[in-house]
């Protein structure tokens, strides 16, 4: 069975993507920094059959000595700052982590060897569409926000390598992600913590951008079968084709809670927001044979249902909205 080094294993998708891999039998050694993102939490269960690094990924001296020790068949690397929100605010730490960070992993990657490395980047990546199309893995990149900058930026630093170096990056680009243990600064956390306490719901704008929403489970299980099937060098987009506008995942949340939707509250809009994201996931389907299992409907109950249960660990963090 296949070792692998994790990075970013103790935030939302990570920890998702860590746990699966232990059901299944994956030697894990997981790098994380534990940002106030990070959390221990998340991976309890599963702790002490995993091997732990509390290691920054600019660190390029540790991320060597772990290199050395572990000596990983992959790498997934998930490790980065990604809430466009604070990006906005200040980018610094996402070219760190995101940009300088990639680029000392590659490196790494590069000068130890490793059978494969799949490199987490995301579908802001392509930019903004409007009503009509959507993103294949051919379209070129357009990023709007500092975030999406900063993922271009390693994404296409993982091609460079490939095409370079040799290193034998698979790039992956997932659509917006929710589901269980996911960090309370994002739409659905926020939306399902504040419509339990009764406060108003900060929605941007008119609420009437779009996003292709998936299920952290079906997002972890697809890496997995990129990993066992994908092709070294290429690109795969990862969909659910569960488009939503997000004043319907807001009001979705408020009927699954029974609560009125007078408590929605229109907020300045997110400077630059993307109007639309949609990805053409054919690709993965036909090389791969994976597709989403998740209806939103599913999803979103299930979610609800986990915050519900784990309020407490969920509203201790409730972190919105920021102020530009
Ligand atoms: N959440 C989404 O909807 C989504 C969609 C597409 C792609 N992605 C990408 O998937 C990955 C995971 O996203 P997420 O939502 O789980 O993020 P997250 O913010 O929940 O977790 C990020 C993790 O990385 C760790 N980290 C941050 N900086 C680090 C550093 N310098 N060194 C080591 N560890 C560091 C944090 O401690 C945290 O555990 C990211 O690369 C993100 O860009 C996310």
């Amino acid at each position: 069975m296949k070792k692998l080094l994790v990075t970013g294993g103790a935030g939302f998708i990570g920890s998702e993507f860590v746990r699966q891999g232990v059901k299944k039998g994956y030697k894990t050694a997981l790098v994380d920094k534990l940002t106030y993102a990070g959390d221990m939490a998340r991976i309890k269960e599963i702790e002490r059959e995993i091997t732990f690094y509390n290691t920054d990924i600019t660190d390029k001296k540790s991320i060597e000595d772990i290199f050395k020790k572990e000596k990983p068949d992959a790498v997934v690397h998930w490790a980065a700052e990604s809430h466009v929100d604070r990006s906005i605010l200040d980018a610094s730490p996402f070219l760190d982590t995101n940009v300088r960070g990639t680029h000392v992993l590659l490196d790494v990657a590069k000068n130890c060897g490793v059978g494969t490395f799949i490199n987490i980047s995301t579908d802001e990546v392509y930019g903004e569409l409007k009503e009509e199309g959507q993103f294949y893995e051919t379209t070129p990149l357009n990023p709007s926000s500092p975030y999406s900058v900063s993922k271009a930026s390693a994404d296409m630093l993982g091609r460079a390598y490939y095409r370079t170096y040799g290193v034998p990056v698979i790039t992956v680009r997932p659509s917006n992600n929710y589901g269980h243990w996911q960090y309370p600064e994002k739409l659905i956390p926020v939306t399902i913590l504040k419509a339990m306490n009764n406060e108003s719901i900060p929605v941007y704008g008119t609420g009437q951008n779009i996003r292709e929403w998936l299920f952290v489970s079906d997002c972890a299980d697809a890496v997995f079968k990129i990993l066992e099937k994908g092709i070294i060098g290429e690109i795969y987009n990862i969909g659910s084709r569960e488009e939503k506008r997000n004043i319907e995942v807001v009001k979705t949340i408020l009927r699954l809670l029974k609560k009125s939707e007078d408590l929605i509250e229109f907020t300045k809009d997110r400077p630059g927001h993307d109007y639309r994201y949609s990805l053409n996931s054919d690709k993965i389907k036909e090389q791969i044979g994976w597709k989403a299992e998740t209806s939103f409907l599913e999803g979103i109950e299930k979610t609800v249902k986990w915050y519900i249960e784990n309020t407490l660990w969920a509203s201790s963090r409730l972190a919105y909205p920021s102020k530009y």
